[in-house]
């Protein structure tokens, strides 16, 4: 929710911070795309010059060729998605405050903003946003005014606010300088030669430098062209790490597609092959990418939890199925917002396992907070390295699908089931569930699903085909069963998402239980229908449900492995997907799923990269 953009480079002729901060927007607009808006200091010693438009970045883009602003050395840059006021003008950031000299841009939400608000309208200061971010600007600014240097007053202003938030500002009194705080929110910094960047991940500047840093909660860094220095609240330095980012700039870019969606559904073969490369030590055991979980609390396991949100939370319900098959372990998929507040029966012998894209989803950074005040040991399964929950949870296994720009999210959804069937072959091996030539055979059937995807995507004009002449329809239904399940549900969700078409996934025997009620004549019915080569019960029983849709009206349209002519016999469209063991079909089935959506809203014209009313990270809860 909003990206956030700054840079710091030398005066020289004149800056270019412009420039800079509408590339970081431009790669961040995914976090946010309400309104947008640029601050740059440098030009005037008594007032920070601004530009801010609601809509899009384009709008802002056009309003600056219009009328430019001076540019100069040091600038922040912000796209918002709307919590406090809608997305107005004057509500769209930066906000300025004493006089003009100080401009803010922050993430988040300020929650004691009310009270600050009648605070300093007591003091005689006029509003001129609904925003929480203008109070904090005030409060800076106030702060700024009683004589306190800007990093200073960005200290004090930070042990006051309540909430989570990042914050950035510049002074028109020291356009040398750029400064940011964060709790609860993220915030990185980028290290290059001669200039700084600070951005809410690192694809704001990767183009610039993958030299990265990470700041930890309730710190301040302030920035010069030459020197970072990063404070806690209290002023007292704190020593942080550099990190090289090991995306580059190509994979934020469309790479000759027309939109990051589809670039990122190719893209599911590299990630889900990356996912799974150079994960074995010398002894043939996976290997966690950062932190250490002691194999005996591993051992001593008696319950996982996983915890995820949106996509991140199907993809935990696949690996449900397979990390309780391997291990015999019981394992409980949650959405996170609902498993602080249910109370949830945690223990030390309880692995929580967090699943996120972003790893700044605030609602599963708050239930992994709450699990490991429990007691409970946190696995992260993360694609965004540095991120909170990558550095809260105990252990991290990455996924290595790049960087994820489309809000709707598709590759992260198969590296997350990727990176949940290794950590259930791990535990089967460690707790000896599993013989190592079973163990094998399972990274060899792992292995062999990149190039089976590689088919999925090389075979899809059917489906976008299909997809193109359904613009018109108003609800579609997915069935699944097993695995099938969450598939349903994730192609769904990725309907609703992109399409705005109503859209519902249902376990496929639920059906008879009520959601039969709706079919009707030419309703539109996804079946995912299992292999015939699994439980033959579950292909029979599936097949069943196809016929009963069937007999209602329903025009089938059925994914089935290849070769299955029984399901073809049943449908009104069939999607064939490579065969492949009953554990991995999921990370096959689903790409019709996404292509469909995809597909679909494009033909309603629809911008598949943000569509309306979401933002790529949930960072408020
Ligand atoms: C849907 C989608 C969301 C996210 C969810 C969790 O296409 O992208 O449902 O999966 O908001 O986000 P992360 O994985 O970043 O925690």
């Amino acid at each position: 929710m909003c990206g956030i953009v700054g840079y710091i480079g030398k005066l020289g002729d004149g800056g270019r911070a412009q420039d800079v901060i509408m590339g970081g927007l431009a790669r961040l607009e995914y976090r946010g795309y309400d309104s947008a808006g640029i601050a740059v200091a440098g030009s005037d010693p008594e007032r920070v010059a601004t530009a801010k438009r609601a809509g899009k970045l384009a709008v802002l883009a056009d309003a600056l060729a219009d009328n430019p602003i001076a540019d100069g050395p040091a600038g922040i840059g912000h796209t918002r998605w709307a919590t406090h006021g809608p997305p107005t003008d004057a509500n769209a950031h930066p906000h300025l405050a004493a006089g003009g000299r100080i401009a803010i841009i922050h993430n988040g939400i300020i929650e004691n903003h009310n009270a600050l608000r009648n605070e300093l309208a007591g003091q005689g200061i006029d509003f001129l946003s609904d925003t929480d971010t203008e109070v904090a600007g005030h409060l800076l600014g106030s702060l700024v005014e009683s004589g306190l240097s800007l990093p200073d007053a960005m200290r004090a202003a930070t042990k006051r606010l309540e909430g989570a938030f990042t914050l950035l500002a510049v002074d028109a009194h020291d356009p040398h300088t750029v400064v940011g705080a964060r709790r609860n929110s993220p915030l990185v910094v980028g290290l290059g030669e001669g200039e700084n960047f600070l951005g809410s991940d690192v694809v704001a500047f990767i183009e610039h430098t993958r030299t990265a840093l990470e700041l930890g909660q309730d710190e301040v860094v302030v920035m010069t062209a030459d020197t970072v220095t990063v404070t806690d609240v209290n002023g007292e330095i704190v020593e942080r790490e550099s990190y090289h980012v090991d995306w580059d700039s190509a994979a934020a870019e469309k790479g000759g597609f027309d939109t990051f969606m589809d670039k990122e559904i190719h893209d599911q073969p590299a990630a889900v092959a990356d996912t799974l490369r150079g994960r074995l030590d010398e002894q043939g055991r996976l290997k966690l990418d950062e932190g250490i979980v002691d194999d005996y609390i591993l051992k001593s396991v008696d319950k996982i939890i996983i915890i995820a949100c949106g996509t991140a939370a199907y993809a935990g319900q696949v690996a449900r199925y397979a990390i309780e098959h391997w291990t015999r372990v019981p394992v409980e998929v949650e959405l996170a917002h609902e498993f602080r507040y249910r109370d949830p029966i945690v223990s030390v012998k309880t692995l929580v396992v967090a699943v996120s894209q972003s790893g700044e989803t605030m609602d599963t950074i708050m239930a992994v907070r709450h699990a490991q005040q429990q007691g409970a040991t946190v696995i992260g399964i993360v694609n965004a390295q540095g991120s909170t929950i990558a550095r809260e949870a105990d252990a991290v296994l990455y996924t290595r699908a790049g960087p994820e720009i489309a809000v709707a999210s598709t590759k992260a959804f198969l590296a997350q089931i990727t990176a949940g069937y290794l950590l259930g072959i791990y535990l089967a091996e460690l707790r000896g569930n599993k013989f190592p030539d079973e163990i094998d055979a399972l990274l060899r059937e792992l292995d062999a699903i990149p190039a089976k995807i590689q088919h999925v995507l090389d075979t899809a004009d059917p489906i976008r085909d299909v997809a193109r002449s359904m613009a018109d329809e108003r609800t579609v239904l997915f069935l699944g069963r097993h695995v099938g399940f969450p598939v349903a549900m994730e192609g769904a969700l990725k309907l609703k998402e992109l399409a705005y078409i109503h859209a519902e996934g249902f376990a496929a025997g639920e059906l008879k239980h009520g959601p039969i009620a709706l079919v009707e004549q030419d309703q539109p019915v996804f079946v995912v229908v299992p292999s015939p080569r699994g439980r033959e019960s579950l292909h029979a029983k599936v097949l069943s449900n196809v016929q009963e849709v069937r007999a209602r009206g329903a025009r089938t349209l059925v994914i089935a492995e290849e070769g299955d002519t029984e399901a073809a016999d049943h449908a009104a469209h069939v999607f064939y997907v490579p065969s492949a063991p009953v554990l991995m079909t999921p990370l096959l089935s689903v790409i019709p799923l996404q292509i469909f959506a995809l597909e679909l809203a494009a033909a309603k014209g629809y911008d598949v990269d943000q569509p309306r009313n979401l933002a790529k990270s949930v960072t408020v809860e």
